[in-house]
């Protein structure tokens, strides 16, 4: 009964997501492992890579039982999770000590330590990047200072799915666009930099083999078939990093269609033709899963995760809807309330951890409704930094952006996101994000697509789309205006906020 299958597995921070999807995109049967992850420390945040190999193990042999597919049914298998995260193995293949993840933050004097021994503007002309607490370098560096015993023993370093790609397959392997979030890669070559390696006293040899997202990496291996219930010899591909396979999953993946996701944090992903970075660092500049492509990627650390925390603690009680809809009755700028949405800090524009958020504008006239729609346009805001910041950093034309991510669900927020872009928003057919684009970068990996852009246009088809309300642009440019101003003013008072 079943035809050619796909199969994208994204061991993402709270789980590992097995997808099959057939040669139309169509999704045949999904199944996903939770599992938790530690902070022994204060600012630490650890995952033990068994639970990513358990997690896979069943994922993927549940979604086999559920589509009802044979082994042999799956053509090829993609990779994606989590980025930048520190799994460390000695000689014979042994995990040493905890991954180290993308969100621990135990990190900055190591980052410092980088620009001071490369040069910060050094560094960012190689790497694309500033160092930042959540990238794999500085974590390579606390390692080597604070647990010299584990540090002797290394002798691989990989990131969370190239550990199951190895448990998969017997394979060292790890995909571009997850191994420029390293940061040791030299972003123009697309491949690991001697000179930051050297700088940092990393061995080059403790790292693998860098393939483009639709390369195979190696097949399945009997003894990873007999525990997955895969075949033997079924080929495993690059893959990417969660951002750039949820890209190719809603079809992000040429200059000008640019992905705007919206969860607890919201990231702004766009394509770059070549590899462009901003001089300064402000955005993240990585390899693209498409071959030969780069990226500018921003990350806006409380996006809809600032309104769940509004709802949480000042609308007890009430729903999501009950509250857009008071919001919907709000003329656009809600009276001059701005809301800043730095609850976590920020990353892009501002990486300061010690920015704080605030309602700021408020009067007497203010209620409710007025202070969910400028959390709900706050963020907007927020977003519209990272587009300024990659208009001027040399990608003008952006014709189009593909929303994804809990907080698009609303038609408000989709409508207020639309007038303070001034662009067009589209939402599309696929719902399944990064583990549907590892499938597809398998599916083209396998030739059933010549190449990711014909893969996504066979399979992602726009599903609505959102104009900007002319009346409320020049609004939301005005109200933009101030809200520029709000974070350089308020900046010197953070730290004294203790
Ligand atoms: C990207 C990043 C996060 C993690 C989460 O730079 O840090 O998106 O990949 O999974």
């Amino acid at each position: 009964m079943a035809g050619d299958y796909y199969l994208g597995l994204d061991v993402s921070t709270t789980a590992t997501k097995a997808l099959l999807i057939d040669k139309t995109g169509k999704v045949i049967a999904v199944a996903s492992t939770e599992y938790p992850f530690e902070t022994p420390h204060p600012l630490w945040s650890e995952q033990h890579p068994d639970l990513w190999w358990n997690g896979t193990k069943k994922s993927i042999q549940t979604v086999i039982q559920k589509s009802g597919a044979t082994p042999e049914n799956i053509r090829a298998i993609g990779l994606t999770g989590q980025m930048h995260g520190l799994v460390l193995l000695d000689e014979s293949g042994q995990v040493l000590r905890p991954a180290i993840l993308w969100n621990d933050q135990r990190t900055q004097a190591q980052c410092d330590l980088i620009h001071k021994r490369i040069g910060r503007e050094k560094f960012i002309q190689i790497s694309g990047n500033v160092a930042l607490t959540g990238f794999t370098a500085p974590k390579i560096l606390w390692v080597a200072e604070n647990e010299p015993d584990v540090y002797a023993r290394v002798r691989h370093i990989l990131l969370p799915k190239d550990y199951v790609r190895f448990c998969l397959t017997g394979e060292y392997g790890m995909d571009k666009a997850d191994g420029s979030g390293t940061v040791l890669f030299d972003l123009k070559q697309r491949n690991w930099s001697s000179e930051i390696l050297d700088a940092l006293q990393i061995k080059s040899e403790w790292l693998p083999p860098t393939y483009e997202g639709s390369d195979f990496t190696g097949v399945i291996s009997k003894s990873a078939a007999a525990s997955t219930g895969l075949a033997a010899g079924t080929p495993v591909a690059a893959g990417g990093g969660d951002q750039a396979a949820q890209a190719v999953g809603v079809g992000a993946v040429e200059p000008g269609i640019v992905g705007l996701t919206v969860g607890t944090s919201g990231v702004v992903f766009a394509t770059t033709p070549s590899a462009l970075i901003e001089p300064e660092g402000r955005l993240h500049a990585f390899c693209h899963a498409v071959p030969g492509a780069w990226h500018f990627m921003g990350v806006m650390l409380s996006a809809a995760g600032s309104l769940q925390w509004y709802r949480d603690t000042l609308a007890v009680g009430s729903s999501f809807d009950e509250l857009t809809n008071e919001a919907q009755e709000i003329p656009a700028g809600s009276e001059g309330l701005q809301f800043l949405p730095y609850l976590s800090g920020e990353r892009t524009p501002h990486p300061d951890p010690q920015a704080r958020a605030g309602f700021i504008g408020l009067t007497i006239r203010h209620n409710r409704a007025h202070m969910t729609r400028a959390v709900m346009e706050g963020v907007s805001f927020g977003l519209k930094d990272i587009f300024t910041l990659i208009r001027d950093s040399g990608l003008k034309d952006v014709q189009q952006v593909r929303a994804s991510g809990g907080g698009t669900k609303s038609p408000l927020w989709r409508q207020i996101l639309a007038s303070v872009l001034d662009s067009e928003l589209v939402t599309v057919n696929t719902t399944e994000g990064a583990a549907f684009g590892a499938a597809l970068l398998a599916g083209v990996g396998t030739g059933t697509w010549p190449d990711v852009h014909t893969a996504c246009r066979e399979t992602i088809q726009i599903t609505g789309r959102t104009t900007p309300l002319a009346r409320d642009v020049p609004v939301y440019q005005r109200s933009y205006n101030v809200y520029q101003e709000l974070y350089p003013a308020l900046k010197h008072l953070y730290p004294k906020m203790i």
